[in-house]
């Protein structure tokens, strides 16, 4: 994922976390405050409730005690307490008590729980109403909750009883009540947005009809009798949320209060409702709001990463991109610099950076290519100088064979003169055999099978594997078959690998086996070739590959430097693993394609190859074996001829001293326990 996407997907967790953190206690904490609001106006309206129902109680009180008080009702409690009295008289009395003092409910019950007139009930005349004769004196009670019962149902009453004596300890007792309706519940004052319902809890069941609100019967009734029986059941305060339609502002929470009539049996349950409506809205637009605020944080968020990818993003991809660039070899390198931030410093000590770099490699190629002339002045030297010192014997046996006879100098002089033009042909063969190796040919790439070409040089040495009186060399094949065709000269990776098998050949004089692997890896392939020789020291490792570097008293030491220089010509890398006495192993890596290159027809090349006449050196110096030591001699020779010194060649010919020296300089040479590897990273000049 891109800094950029990063960045904006952290300040878009950052913003949306911050929002939904607000907006959540934002509406938790509304909710909170309308739930305590609620609760406040449920309970005012409960106390409002008891109020009035108080008030209403003392005056149906008052009431009945006026009734009570009068003169008349004194007169009746006295005729009604003596013998034989005829209670039939006063049959209607309760009705005209109940026109007279705007009372409903008006009941006059005999000292022996008889009904002798009811203002609402006149057939129950007669019944016995034995409830108000438990209690003897009435005087001074508080109104209370009454069942009462009509010719046309049950209903109830704020009612309250006063008792009249009528002597010989008769008392009379008047029951006197008021309704206790819609009529009282529109007498409450509702703050907006509540309601109050009064469910009369006469029945065992819920009942509906039961069910009253200030207009009359309640809507969907039905919807309350959860409410309704968790009271019946235990006559507690409850509350519960109703949801009226699918929409949640929809919503009522009612609070419902048990109605206890005289003994404590509920008689009745208020239903406080208050509507979730605004919690709702303002739910919804707190959620709306955060959303709105959300949006418009990821909107800036885009702008903000946008602006920070422009600031921060953009000079780091740059500078990435530098450092690639430089990877490649692009040593000379510079990236745009803007500001003097952080940022611009970076920038700034980049640039610095891959100048001091270019600055330093411009040094030491100039330094590599004073040494490698060095090297070319020395070796030529020395190889000049084997010729020229019997030379200058001959000249001085010439000078001192003046004083001989004649006979004898024109001997010496003879033998000099021939001595003389052998060496002057060394000589003449020295320069040329370099002139000839500075001809080495640039790879010429044609589509090639590398496993044919490393059959092909396993081969030529197949012989001395089994060699009669000699420890048996083993040779184990894994080359896969799938290995794709590459573009390669067929002749020169033929070389290479013969110089890999023959110092693999010479690091097993005791025998055993030799391993060679190809195989396809990431667009590359790879060739390996192992031995189970005597292996190499981290100090030999970090010198193979430089020229002239051998440990063989008739090597030359080219035969690595010429393996480095093929592979180089290719664009490939090759490194080395060993273990010391347990074997060593080569692994070169070739691209399959060369770019830029035109691959010539494969079956062309390497026959005209193999037609066209070839120097001595072009064939030493691509690696040829050469088994006894006249020819390794020559061979040494032919290879120090590679080192001519005509400018056209020399970027050619200061490659391996370079590379060699690119190795010596920064080998990956890691050491863990006897085993180490080092690895070259070969580059064209
Ligand atoms: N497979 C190997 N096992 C152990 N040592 C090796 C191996 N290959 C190379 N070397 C060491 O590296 C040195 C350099 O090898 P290089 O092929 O360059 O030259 P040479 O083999 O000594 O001479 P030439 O190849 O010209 O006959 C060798 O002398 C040897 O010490
Ligand atoms: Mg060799």
């Amino acid at each position: 994922m891109s800094f950029r996407a990063k960045l904006f997907l952290i300040f878009l967790v950052t913003v949306l976390a911050s929002v939904s953190v607000v907006a959540y206690g934002v509406a938790h904490y509304t909710r909170a405050a309308f739930e305590e609001k609620d609760t406040e106006l449920t309970e005012a309206l409960v106390a409002q409730f008891n109020k009035e129902f108080e008030q209403r109680g003392d005056e149906v009180a008052q009431q009945v005690e006026n009734v009570a008080n009068g003169e008349i009702t004194l007169r009746v409690a006295m005729d009604l307490a003596r013998p034989n009295a005829d209670q039939s008289l006063y049959v209607h009395d309760a009705i005209g008590v109940s026109q007279d003092h705007g009372m409903e409910f008006v009941e006059f019950v005999n000292w022996d729980g008889t009904i002798i007139s009811s203002a609402q009930y006149p057939a129950r005349v007669g019944y016995k109403n034995d409830w108000v004769t438990a209690t003897k004196d009435w005087r001074g009670s508080h109104a209370f909750l009454k069942r009462e019962d009509l010719p046309d149902g049950v209903v109830l009453s704020v009612a309250a009883v006063r008792t009249v004596s009528g002597g010989n300890d008769k008392n009379l007792y008047i029951i006197g009540g008021r309704r206790l309706d819609q009529n009282f519940l529109a007498s409450l004052v509702l703050p907006s947005g509540m309601r109050a319902l009064l469910y009369r809890n006469l029945e065992p069941n819920f009942v509906e009809s039961a069910l009253t609100g200030v207009n009359g019967s309640a809507d969907n009734p039905e919807r309350f009798r959860p409410l309704i029986e968790q009271v019946q059941k235990s006559p507690q305060p409850a509350v519960r949320t109703i949801n009226w339609t699918a929409d949640a502002a929809s919503a009522e929470t009612f609070h419902a209060m048990p109605l206890p009539g005289r003994n404590d049996e509920l008689l009745g349950v208020l239903l406080v409702g208050s509507s979730r409506k605004e919690l709702v809205l303002l739910t919804r637009r707190i959620v709306t709001i955060a959303a709105a605020v959300g949006a418009a944080a990821i909107l800036v968020g885009l702008l903000v990463s946008l602006w920070v990818a422009a600031r921060i993003t953009r000079p780091v991809e740059e500078l990435a991109e530098g450092a690639r660039e430089v990877a490649t070899g692009r040593w000379d390198t510079r990236i745009d610099v803007r500001g003097t931030d952080e940022i611009g410093q970076l920038g700034t000590a980049f640039n610095d950076m891959t100048r001091t770099l270019a600055v330093q490699k411009e040094k030491l190629v100039q330094t590599e290519r004073v040494a490698a002339w060095r090297e070319l002045a020395r070796r030529l030297a020395h190889e000049l100088r084997n010729p020229l010192f019997p030379m200058q014997i001959t000249v001085e046996n010439m000078q001192r064979a003046k004083q001989l006879e004649a006979k004898q100098f024109l001997e010496v002089f003879n033998e000099s003169t021939a001595t003389l033009k052998t060496e002057l042909a060394n000589l003449n063969t020295i320069v040329g055999r370099f002139s000839d190796f500075s001809k080495m040919p640039t790879p010429q790439f044609s589509k090639v099978n590398v496993n044919e070409i490393l059959r092909g040089a396993v081969k030529l040495f197949e012989a001395q594997f089994n060699a009669v009186g000699k420890p048996t060399i083993t040779t184990e094949c894994f080359l896969s078959e799938a290995l794709p065709e590459i573009d390669a000269d067929a002749d020169l990776l033929h070389k290479a690998f013969q110089n890999l098998v023959l110092n693999a050949l010479d690091a097993m004089p005791a025998g055993g086996t030799l391993t060679l692997r190809t195989f396809e890896r990431e667009r590359n392939i790879r060739i390996e070739v192992a031995d189970t020789g005597k292996g190499l020291t981290p100090e030999e490792c970090s010198r193979l590959f430089t020229p002239y570097y051998t440990t063989k008293q008739q090597g030359t030491g080219l035969g690595l430097a010429i393996v480095q220089s093929v592979v180089s010509d290719h664009h490939g890398t090759i490194s080395v693993t060993s273990d010391e006495g347990r074997g060593t192993s080569f692994k070169i890596e070739l691209p399959q394609r060369q770019a830029g290159q035109r691959p010539v027809p494969a079956e062309g090349a390497p026959a005209d190859a193999k037609n066209s006449p070839k120097t001595f050196a072009e064939d030493f110096g691509r690696g040829k074996r050469l088994t006894d030591s006249a020819q390794r001699t020559d061979a040494c020779r032919a290879k120090l001829t590679c080192y001519s010194l005509t400018t056209t060649q020399t970027p050619w010919l200061l490659f391996p001293v370079l590379s060699a020296w690119l190795a010596m300089k920064r080998p990956c040479a890691t050491t863990r326990g006897a085993r180490w590897s080092c690895c070259v990273r070969t580059a064209s000049i």
